[in-house]
């Protein structure tokens, strides 16, 4: 990461952070944009803020636990107020993102979309006209077979996550595979995101259509852009 990507990370995860109101039920994200939200949550709740948040993630758990935001278990709720979260990817023409490049994407979607406002948080380069970052697609481990399998008759390229510190592959929290699908571009997201939430054994794929209400960017003068 260059000091100019921290930076307007930071300045977008504040911006969405700055949006949470007293009483709010907040998603919180997964990743190194939604952390500053989460960071900048247990600031004000430090200040008095009453917030409940729920976490996407290990890793978002962890950092609300750390900095004093009170969380509540995702298998209990059913409707958020606000959700932040960031993105791998962000078109700029469509209602379209690419999540899951930290394997997170089943539970942020679940969340994402249990939300009344769901604020997308991103530096400037994450945006891109066509989307070609590859899809990440959660799969049943007894079932890799077989989507790989449809990943390849839906015009795709599965390669199977490896963990990086381990040998093997990526295991996500919920207990599953993940395939990076090489799609060389995505030009109906909605129609590919059906075909995938069609196949059986993928759990979540990391197409999110339709979802966000407002996508802040970032930028590395700490500037902020709001898109809706
Ligand atoms: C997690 O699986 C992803 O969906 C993240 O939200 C995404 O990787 C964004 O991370 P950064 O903010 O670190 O780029």
């Amino acid at each position: 990461n260059t000091a100019g990507s921290e930076t307007a990370k930071r300045a977008a995860g504040e911006a969405a952070a700055a949006e949470v109101a007293d009483g709010d039920r907040v998603g919180l994200g997964t990743g190194s944009t939604a952390a500053h939200a989460i960071r900048t949550l247990g600031e004000r709740v430090a200040d008095g803020l009453a917030i409940e948040g729920v976490a996407t993630s290990y890793q978002s758990r962890a950092l609300a636990k750390e900095v004093g935001v009170p969380l509540l278990p995702l298998s209990d709720v059913a409707r958020v107020d606000v959700a932040i979260d960031g993105a791998d990817q962000v078109a700029t023409d469509a209602n379209a993102l690419v999540k899951g490049g930290g394997a997170a994407h089943a539970r942020e979607k679940v969340v994402a979309s249990a939300a009344d406002r769901f604020l997308v948080v991103a530096d400037d380069s994450k945006l891109s006209a066509s989307l070609d970052y590859p899809v990440p697609v959660e799969v049943l481990p007894d079932a890799l077979a077989r989507v790989e399998r449809a990943v390849v008759d839906a015009g795709g390229e599965p390669t199977l996550r490896d963990a990086e510190r381990k040998d093997g592959p990526v295991v996500t929290d919920n207990g599953n595979l993940v395939l990076d699908c090489e799609f060389g571009g995505v030009d109906d997201p909605a129609a590919l995101a059906r075909d995938l939430s069609g196949v059986a054994g993928v759990v979540e794929h990391g197409l999110f259509v339709g979802l966000a209400d407002a996508v802040y960017v970032g930028d590395a003068d700490g500037d902020v852009t709001t898109r809706t």
